[in-house]
């Protein structure tokens, strides 16, 4: 008997936040091998903000998804037949899965599905996290983008999230002050209490600028920037002369409903270092890795992920990174063995 793979593919442009009728799921077949070809069965999905913006029709740093098209994402596999002599049946592989049960992948596009350790000493979704892209993001934001001294302010937005913890944590390792923004008490007690940071904000408290204020006397001097719009533009605003900013993301313009920003003169004002950046410019992230899964096994680095099961929920998954209803990497379980 065949196998099905189901498939999320992209019906129409959502407006606002994903509904499940942006996708059409489809059943299909899968059919049989072709040499130099492997079947991978999809385990993990990352979920990640870009996806969102990859669903639109605007200028971006990779064609947006077609109508018809699976939808795009990253995230772990593992190869379940093999007609190539590149991979193994059993091999865990990373790179873009897609919103699916399995993809084929011929062996000429190896190289875009790396191979992962048999045993990688952590749990599979930390390697889409703080032990994958999120944390090598944080990483090179902090020490590559707007390096970060110690006693100096690091703010970070999206502070409780997936790359903000990371940052935010970095930042500690780093000796800096460290003062995060999220939404709500219990985040930002969080932040505090578990993952060390020096202060947190409740951007959704009615005082969170004054407190702000607070929470950086001396001013900020490196602003590791997730959110955009008027959080961006407040932390700015306490920027000191020449602070520089990781322009990391600006989630609050993804879904199309708001402007990111179209203020720029505190920049001019402050004389501010603004770099923006993206991390699958970094080619060779070993450093990266080794670093970050260092902190972690020394209890430096709490990683955390949100793990949420099933494929055909994907459209309302996704949409937990913008009500913020998860902490630290969210990460979408394909197959319930994994
Ligand atoms: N440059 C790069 O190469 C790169 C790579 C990876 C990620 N990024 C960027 O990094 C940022 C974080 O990504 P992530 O994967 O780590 O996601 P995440 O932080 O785990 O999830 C997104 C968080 O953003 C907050 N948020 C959503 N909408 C908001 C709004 N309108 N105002 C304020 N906060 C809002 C939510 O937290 P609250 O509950 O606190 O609202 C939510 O938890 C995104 O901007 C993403 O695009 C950039």
């Amino acid at each position: 008997m065949s196998m099905i793979n189901r498939q999320l593919r992209l019906k129409h442009r959502p407006e606002g936040l994903v509904k499940r009728e942006d996708f059409d799921l489809v059943r299909e077949p899968i059919g049989e091998l072709q040499p130099g070809e492997v079947l991978v069965r999809v385990l993990y999905i990352s979920m990640d903000p870009t996806n969102r913006v990859w669903m639109r029709d605007i200028p971006q740093y990779m064609p947006p998804v077609a109508i018809g098209e699976v939808m795009r994402a990253g995230g772990i596999g593992r190869v379940v037949r093999s007609r190539s002599a590149h991979f193994n049946e059993g091999d865990l592989v990373h790179g873009l899965v897609g919103w699916q049960d399995y993809l084929v992948i011929h062996e000429s596009a190896a190289a875009a599905y790396p191979r992962l350790p048999a045993d990688p000493g952590v749990p599979l979704p930390r390697l889409l996290g703080a032990c994958g892209t999120s944390g090598v993001t944080a990483y090179y934001g902090l020490t590559d983008i707007a390096p970060v001294e110690a006693g100096e302010t690091l703010v970070v937005s999206a502070a409780a999230g997936s790359v903000g913890s990371v940052a935010g944590q970095i930042g500690k390792i780093m000796g800096a002050r460290v003062v995060g923004i999220a939404g709500g008490a219990e985040k930002c007690r969080h932040l505090v209490d578990r993952l060390g940071f020096d202060a947190a904000v409740d951007y959704k408290s009615h005082d969170w600028k004054q407190a702000l204020k607070d929470a950086t006397p001396g001013g900020v001097h490196v602003d590791f920037e997730n959110v955009g719009g008027d959080i961006m533009k407040a932390v700015m605003a306490r920027m000191v002369l020449g602070g520089r900013v990781a322009m990391c993301g600006l989630i609050s313009g993804y879904t199309g409903t708001s402007k990111a920003s179209d203020d720029f003169s505190v920049i001019i004002v402050r004389r501010l270092v603004v770099r923006g950046f993206l991390v699958f410019d970094y080619k060779k992230t070993a450093q990266a890795l080794r670093a970050l899964s260092g902190w972690v096994r020394e209890g430096k680095l709490k990683a955390e992920e949100t793990v949420v099961d099933g494929l055909e929920d994907a459209p309302l998954v996704l949409n937990r990174l913008f009500d913020g209803s998860h902490t630290g990497k969210l990460v979408l379980r394909v197959d319930p063995q994994a």
